[in-house]
This record gives structure tokens, sequence and C-alpha cells, in this order.
């Protein structure tokens, strides 16, 4: 019985100085007799695979595929300067003034730098009209109509439908949305208003003030001031 307990004593303390206490940290590595998923087989980023003759995890796009999603320019977006350059030149992305009240014209400065590190300035050109139009007739269009007027299919579906919330589209060619400021339109896109959501996540500045653009398009082509007709039409008119 003697010879037992000291045999029961000493197996005892072998296993507590084996295994340890409980909740005892060590650095040393751990004996496993389940290894709870502690190690696993995975890959890992930036990892070696034998699989692959290139001996890398991770793997490039497949050749000749195109990524898709978002379209931002992670160069861009990441760079130090891109923040920055929102805080330098704030009217292209508020539409408002140093003084808060919205810009009558177009911003001067654009978001583009020039290699002197000026903003180039900002231009409503053909290209700016037809990006303008391609996001009028994949954003606006649906509500307000391919003229800006309000009829869009929408407000034609709503009306047959009995959905009285949409039957309050905007006619743009309104005179009183002709005498909006183009920074209280571009607010508008950006920001929403009553009924209408906001496109602020969709469309990039430069894409809100080319829309503001194709608008101002949009009205000129409903009304356009006899001077401003070319000649060569005018005679086609006769
Ligand atoms: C789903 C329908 C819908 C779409 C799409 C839509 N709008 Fe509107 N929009 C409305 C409604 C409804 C109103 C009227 C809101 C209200 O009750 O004042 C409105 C109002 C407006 C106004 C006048 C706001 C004011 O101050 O009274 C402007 C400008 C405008 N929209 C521009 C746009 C532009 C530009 C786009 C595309 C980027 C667009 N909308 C897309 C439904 C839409």
């Amino acid at each position: 019985m003697k010879r037992y307990l000291t045999f029961l004593a000493v197996a005892v303390l072998a296993m507590i100085s084996f295994l340890g206490f409980q909740g005892k940290t060590s650095k040393d590595t751990p004996v496993y007799v389940f290894d709870d998923m502690d190690v696993q087989s995975k890959y890992k980023p930036q990892g070696e695979n034998a699989f692959f003759a290139d001996g890398r995890d991770a793997r490039p796009p497949v050749a000749g595929t195109v990524a898709r999603g978002n379209a931002l320019e992670p160069l861009k977006v990441f760079s130090a300067d891109y923040r920055r350059l929102e805080s330098l030149n704030p009217s292209f992305v508020t539409g408002k003034d140093a003084k808060g009240a919205f810009l009558a014209t177009f911003p001067a400065k654009s978001m583009n730098l020039l290699p002197n590190g000026e903003f180039k300035p900002y231009v409503v050109d053909a290209q700016t009209l037809e990006l303008g139009q391609a996001k009028f007739e994949i954003y606006c269009k649906i509500c307000h109509g391919a003229a800006a007027d309000g009829n869009g299919v929408m407000k034609v579906r709503s009306a047959v439908e009995g959905d009285a919330a949409i039957l309050t589209i905007a006619n743009l060619q309104a005179p009183n949305y002709r005498a909006y400021p183009q920074g209280q339109i571009f607010d508008v896109i950006t920001n929403g208003k009553n009924t209408m959501q906001s496109y602020g996540d969709k469309l990039s500045p430069e894409e809100r003030w080319a829309v503001v653009a194709y608008l101002r398009a949009l009205q000129l082509s409903q009304s356009c001031p006899a001077e401003l007709v070319p000649a060569s039409v005018k005679a086609e008119l006769k």
C-alpha cells in the first residue's frame, strides 16, 4: 500500500510537471493530443504553394479576363493626394462657393492637375456632354424622360399603376428649374430632394457636373433662342 501511494504521488507530480497547471501560459510549443484546428492546411497571403508552377499562393487574374467591380482607380483613390485635392478645390465636390452659396456657373477648376501642380480649368466640351448624356440616360431618363420634361417611363407606369409618389417627378424644362444655379442642380444630384434619391454614391463629381451640363443642353434644345440657331438650320426651317 505504501509503495502504491508513493507511486501515485510520483505519477501525479510527473503529470502536473509535464502538462502544467490549467491557465498557465508558456512560450514552448504545445504538446497536442487533440489539435482543435490549431493546425490547419490553408493558403496564406504571399505563401508558398508547390502546386502552381510559379510557386505562389496568391493567383493573378486569369489571362484575357476583365475584373468586374466599381471601376475605382485604386492608385488614384489611395494616393495621398486624393482627399487633399478635394479639400483644395471644395467647390468641385459641393457645388457651393466659399460662403456656402450655390455656384451660378460651372466650377472654374477641375479636379485634374497640370504638370505644375495647379488644377486644370474645368471646360464643358463635347466630351463632357457625351459623358453627361451617357450618365443621364442611365440614371435620370427613366424618371425625367429623354428630353427632361418629366415624362419618363416611370411616370407613365405609375400613372397606370396609381403610384401617386412618382407622379411628382419634376419637369426639368419648367422655368424655375431653368433658373436654378448650376450648383443647385449639382446639389440635387449629390443629395437627392424629397422623394428623389441621391446619386452622390453612384456618380463621381466629374460625372455629376457632366450631367448638369447635359441637362442644360436639353433645356436649350427645347427652347433655343433664335440667335443661337445656325443659319443653315434656319434656312431649312423656312
Ligand atoms: C426614380 C425617379 C427619379 C430619378 C431616377 C431621378 N429623379 Fe430627379 N426627381 C424625381 C422626383 C420625384 C423629383 C421631385 C422631388 C420633389 O418632390 O421635390 C425630382 C426632382 C428633380 C430635380 C428638381 C429638384 C428641386 O429642387 O425641386 C432635379 C434638378 C432632378 N430631379 C434632377 C435629376 C437628375 C439629374 C437625375 C439623374 C442623375 C434624376 N433627377 C434622377 C425623381 C427622379
